[in-house]
């Protein structure tokens, strides 16, 4: 391709360029014959290619494509590499179907498991999430296919999800909500990001200069385009401002009047035009250097890693008297239409047109003698023939497998849960068959944490199956059976009740609002430090083998703010059959400045284990993994002092723990203003010197007054909290300078902040 970016740029007209930036089509950018200009297609997304056939036509029919696991089953294999793999297989399902960028990952944490749309992101956790689409990304682009890293960002809740407010604090904001995006864009470069449909903190994220330019461009050094989630651009010149180079979908020929009127009016820059457009065609030439369409999907090895992700993903969440694997000489009674008619993807825009899809009774009938009731019917009253039936085929086989799956009318995109509950004839039809068959496994297809709080201790083997794509029941079976040893574990916390769970109070929100009041606590963070019990934690997963975690090493056990630590572990299989454990590693930060999280994911690894098998793993941490973000500062800092490296199985369940210094944090300059307290004078070297002669005089006055005890107060707690204004205003003068309180104050904060001192 002989085209060049700047030559285009400048050969095309005012009106192209303003085309440009806004879809032709729904799914396709503009094309212009006249400077040989092709145009790329997008597509959903994400877990499979949903390719329009007419991709003119906003909603039609799509093109087969292999529907992989959800983004929920992705997260829950924690295998980076699995990732990568997918990612590839992915890209080449473009490349045959004619698509340039696909419209994922989706990597909104998972706030509250009643957002609708939990299915199609990874976890609550931002690290696990951003290391995990950072892999995906990398597999698709290394095809030569584009990724739309999506929905930056807030976008974590679908109720009134075109508008709602999320208003969120500024160290929440980084923390949680944006570090997995900039692990993604940081780690995988995608060539587009998709911006949200809400606004954050007042501001549309279509016109959010502060998330589009200083943070995605300027703080992490993005280079591809930024486009608009479908219909999210409200105005185009103010997002185009702000850095909205693509608005999707099109076409919008009022949008390109308003841009080419903005700037032969003077109201918009061309520049900025200018750059936007250098950005879409430095992405649509580097899409064309990989020609597409030009084979066809490869199903039956796509549908075979599909199977194979499915398998890494199922968490084995219950196993008493080792009911699983089973032995084979079974009989079996399968109840529940998901047997027959698998759930195992989601509604709305990610929905995938499978090239094949398999059921969990074919594949059971070719491993047993099997008898078959429909159980439910994915109605929510109670249907007591069904019931009756299931009964009696439960109690006619020597275990009963239940295939439970929360109706995708319940969980979907564009709206919300209004529970964690399973159907009310699911509840009953679980009870009814426990009570009448004790070896009874219940396994589960569902997006996000549910309700087991009715039937769970009764049950004795339970698999959270997720919504695992076209091949999820061979990997069932497998699992079920022992051919595969469950390795998934939880990327997000199943509550005892839906009251218990961080953002309760401030979910879904009210008034076009919805405010983040849990602030950094959601997931494991915030139920670790409300001290509250959960049914299953972050991380949890059974295996049907043992893990032992030995010696632990670190290495170096002093380290200052800019040297990076390794962190050694050995893991034991000492069980008798081979398996996977997903190695966690969590610092704990025992004393900070600002309040933390008890513990946080800094690193992670997947480790295939034979029995009786050995093996030392390796991660290094980062001053990443000891900061927080100050919001006083606008920047992450690290506090000098101890740091605790836990390495364990789950959040829950910590084998080994070592505890490490930091000498030096990152350096900081004092923060003060006219509220700083003498203890925030007192906080930093710099600005403590100065306040030291009256501290001084303070004890000096109070040891020498004939009434020491006249406060009745510890003296230095009760000064500690006053502003330093207000101690200047009680008459502590310390060197008069002939000037008012404020203003000895306000030459103070100048002596301790200018540059050059220390
Ligand atoms: C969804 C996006 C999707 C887009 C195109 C939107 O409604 O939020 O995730 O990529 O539609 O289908």
């Amino acid at each position: 391709m002989s085209l060049s970016v700047s030559s285009l740029i400048q050969q095309m007209t005012l009106e192209e360029k303003a085309a440009l930036c806004i879809g032709a089509t729904p799914w396709q950018t503009l094309s212009i014959d006249r400077l040989g200009l092709p145009h790329i297609t997008v597509s959903d997304g994400p877990h499979g290619v949903r390719r329009a056939i007419d991709p003119t036509a906003m909603i039609n029919e799509s093109f087969p494509a292999t529907c992989f696991p959800v983004a929920a089953a992705l997260g829950a294999t924690w295998d980076k590499d699995l990732l990568f793999e997918l990612g590839q297989a992915l890209g080449e399902e473009c490349i045959a179907l004619d698509v340039d960028v696909l419209l994922g990952p989706g990597i909104n944490m998972k706030r509250s498991p009643l957002c609708g749309r939990n299915f199609e992101y990874f976890a609550e956790d931002p690290l696990l999430a951003g290391v995990l689409s950072a892999r995906l990304i990398q597999g698709v682009q290394s095809r030569g296919v584009g990724t739309s890293l999506k929905h930056f960002a807030v976008n974590n809740q679908e109720t009134r999800r075109f508008t709602i407010d999320a208003v969120v604090d500024e160290r929440t904001l980084h923390e949680i909500y944006l570090t997995g995006f900039e692990i993604a864009v940081k780690q995988g470069q995608p060539w587009t990001v998709m911006c949200a449909y809400n606004s954050v903190n007042g501001h549309l994220c279509s016109q959010n200069e502060y998330l589009l330019t200083t943070v995605l461009r300027d703080l992490w050094g993005y280079e591809g385009f930024v486009m608009s989630d479908w219909g999210a651009v409200r105005d185009r010149v103010p997002s185009l401002e702000a850095g909205l180079d693509l608005q999707m979908p099109g076409p919008s020929p009022h949008g390109i009047q308003e841009v080419v009127a903005a700037v032969k009016s003077g109201a918009l820059d061309e520049a900025i035009l200018n750059r936007t457009v250098e950005r879409l065609l430095n992405i649509i030439l580097r899409a064309k250097e990989t020609p597409k369409g030009s084979h066809n999907i490869d199903v039956e090895g796509h549908h075979a890693l599909a199977r194979r992700i499915a398998s890494e993903a199922i968490v084995l969440l219950k196993n008493e008297g080792s009911l699983l694997p089973l032995k084979g000489d079974e009989t079996l009674a399968v109840i529940g239409n998901a047997a027959v008619s698998p759930v195992f993807q989601g509604g709305g825009s990610s929905h995938i047109k499978a090239t094949k899809i398999d059921a969990p009774l074919t594949f059971l009938q070719e491993k047993a003698e099997v008898r078959f009731s429909m159980g439910d019917s994915g109605g929510q009253t109670v249907d007591q023939t069904l019931i009756g039936q299931a009964v009696s085929t439960a109690q006619s086989a020597d275990v009963a497998l239940l295939f439970i799956a929360l109706p995708s009318r319940i969980e979907s995109e564009g709206y919300d849960r209004p529970d964690l509950n399973l159907t009310a004839h699911q509840v009953a039809l679980i009870q009814a068959v426990i009570a009448v068959q004790p070896r009874t496994i219940v396994v589960l297809n569902n997006g996000s944490a549910i309700n087991m709080h009715p039937w769970i201790d009764a049950v004795p083997a339970v698999l959270e199956a997720w919504l695992p794509g076209q091949a999820g029941a061979g990997a069932i079976i497998d699992v079920l059976y022992g051919v595969i040893n469950p390795s998934g574990k939880l990327t997000e916390t199943f509550p005892l009740a839906l009251s218990d769970t961080p953002s309760y109070l401030n979910f879904p929100g009210e008034n076009g609002t919805v405010r983040y009041g849990e602030g950094l606590y959601i997931g494991y963070r915030g139920y670790e430090a409300l001290n509250r019990d959960v049914l299953f934690p972050f991380g949890y997963g059974l295996s049907y083998t043992q893990f032992r975690y030995d010696n632990l090493r670190v290495s170096q056990t002093e380290f200052t703010a800019d040297e990076a630590i390794t962190v050694t572990v050995d893991i034991t299989n000492t069980g008798s059959r081979s398996g996977k454990e997903v190695v966690q590693v969590y610092v704990h930060d025992p004393v900070s400045r600002l309040r933390r999280p008890i513990k946080e994911l800094k690193a992670f690894a997947k480790v295939a284990l034979e029995a009786g098998e050995t093996k030392t793993v390796s991660f290094q941490l980062d001053n990443r993994a000891f900061s927080y973000y100050d919001p006083g500062y606008h920047q992450w800092v690290a506090d000098a002092g101890e740091f605790e490296i836990l390495v364990g199985s789950s959040s829950a369940n910590i084998h080994v723990r070592q505890t490490i210094t930091m000498t030096e944090g990152t350096p900081l300059a004092p923060l003060l203003n006219l509220n700083s307290t003498m203890g925030d004078w007192l906080a930093h070297p710099r600005s403590a010197m100065l306040v030291q002669p009256l501290v001084d005089a303070m004890r000096q006055m109070n040891e020498t007054s004939a009434d020491s005890d006249a406060l009745g107060a510890d003296m230095e707690a009760f000064f500690i909290d006053l502003p330093l204004v207000t101690m200047f205003g009680f008459g502590f003068q310390g060197q008069d300078m002939g000037m008012s309180p404020r203003q000895k104050v306000e030459a103070m904060i100048e002596a301790a902040t200018s540059e050059g001192e220390s």
